[in-house]
C-alpha cells in the first residue's frame, strides 16, 4: 500500500475516532454506571451500607470518597490474596471472597462509582489523647494530606476510629502488609510498627475528632 494511502487512512481513522468517541464514552459510562450501583447493592451494600458509609458491627470500612486508585488495588490485592490471605485476619479474608468474584473491569467500576459518592466524617466510638495523636500525625501527613484528607496514601478521615486503629494494628503485627508484592503495604507495616497500642489509638482518635479540633 503507498505510504499516502497509509497515512490519509490513519488521519481519516483519527477524525472518525474524534466524532464517535464521546458519544460512545457517555453511553459505556452510564450503561456501566446503572449496572455498577446494582452490582454494589447487591453484592457489597449489606456489610459496606447502603450509602458505602461503612458498618461498625460487620468490621467493613466506610467506602464513599475513598480515592480510586487505591479502592481499585485495594480490590486487586484481596483478589490475589496479597491481603486477606493471614489467617489472623478474619475481616480481611471475608473480602478476599467477594473480590473473588469480580472482573477487573468490576473492579475498575466499583472504584470509579465508590470514589464519587460522598465522603461523611464518621462518628467516633473511641476515648484516647487527640492532642497527642495530632503530635503524632505529623508523621503521617507528608503521604495521607495536612488532616488526613489523602495523598499519596488513602484519605483517612472518612474511615471511623475504630478501622484506622485495628488497621494500624494489622500492619503492626505484618497480618496486613505481608506479602512480598504489596510494596504499599510493606511500607505501611514499617511504619505502623514503631507505633504501640495506646498511640495508635490516641492517632485513630485523633483522626475522627470534629475538624475544628484537628486544626482545619
Ligand atoms: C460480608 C461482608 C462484606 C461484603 C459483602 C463486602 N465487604 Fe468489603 N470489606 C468487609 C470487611 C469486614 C472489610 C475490612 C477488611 C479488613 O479489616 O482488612 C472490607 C474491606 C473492603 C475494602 C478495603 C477498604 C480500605 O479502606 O482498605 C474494599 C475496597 C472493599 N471492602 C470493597 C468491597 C466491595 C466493592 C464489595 C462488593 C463487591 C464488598 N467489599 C463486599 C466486608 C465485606
Ligand atoms: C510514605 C507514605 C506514607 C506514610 C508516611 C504513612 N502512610 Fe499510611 N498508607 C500509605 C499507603 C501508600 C497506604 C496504602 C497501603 C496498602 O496498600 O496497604 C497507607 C495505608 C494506611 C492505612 C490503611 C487505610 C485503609 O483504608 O485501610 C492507615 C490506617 C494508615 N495508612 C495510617 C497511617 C498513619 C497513622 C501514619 C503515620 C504514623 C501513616 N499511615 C504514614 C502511605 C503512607
Amino acid at each position: 500500500m503507498p505510504r499516502v494511502t497509509l497515512s490519509a487512512i490513519v488521519v481519516l481513522l483519527a477524525v472518525a475516532a474524534v466524532c464517535v468517541a464521546p458519544a460512545q464514552q457517555l453511553r459505556v459510562q452510564n450503561g456501566a454506571g446503572d449496572a455498577t450501583r446494582a452490582l454494589y447493592e447487591q453484592g457489597c451494600a449489606s456489610c459496606h451500607g447502603e450509602t458505602a458509609h461503612g458498618s461498625e458491627a460487620l468490621a467493613a470500612p466506610a467506602l464513599a470518597g475513598q480515592d480510586r486508585a487505591y479502592l481499585e488495588g485495594q480490590l486487586s490485592n484481596f483478589a490475589q490474596r496479597r491481603r486477606g490471605g493471614d489467617p489472623r485476619d478474619s475481616y480481611g479474608s471475608q473480602m478476599t471472597l467477594f473480590a473473588q468474584l469480580l472482573s477487573d473491569s468490576d473492579r475498575q467500576n466499583l472504584a470509579a462509582y465508590l470514589s464519587s459518592l460522598p465522603a461523611t466524617q464518621t462518628p467516633p466510638t473511641m476515648t484516647g489523647n487527640a492532642a497527642r495523636g495530632r503530635e503524632l500525625y505529623e508523621s503521617c501527613a507528608a503521604c495521607h494530606g495536612p488532616s488526613g484528607e489523602g495523598g499519596a496514601g488513602p484519605r483517612l478521615t472518612m474511615l471511623g476510629d475504630w478501622y484506622v486503629y485495628a488497621q494500624l494494628r494489622n500492619y503492626a503485627a505484618s497480618s496486613r502488609g505481608y506479602h512480598e508484592q504489596d510494596a504499599d503495604g510493606q511500607n505501611m507495616a514499617a511504619i505502623a510498627a514503631t507505633l504501640n497500642e495506646a498511640q495508635s489509638r490516641d492517632i485513630a482518635v485523633y483522626l475522627s475528632s470534629p475538624s475544628s479540633a484537628r486544626g482545619e
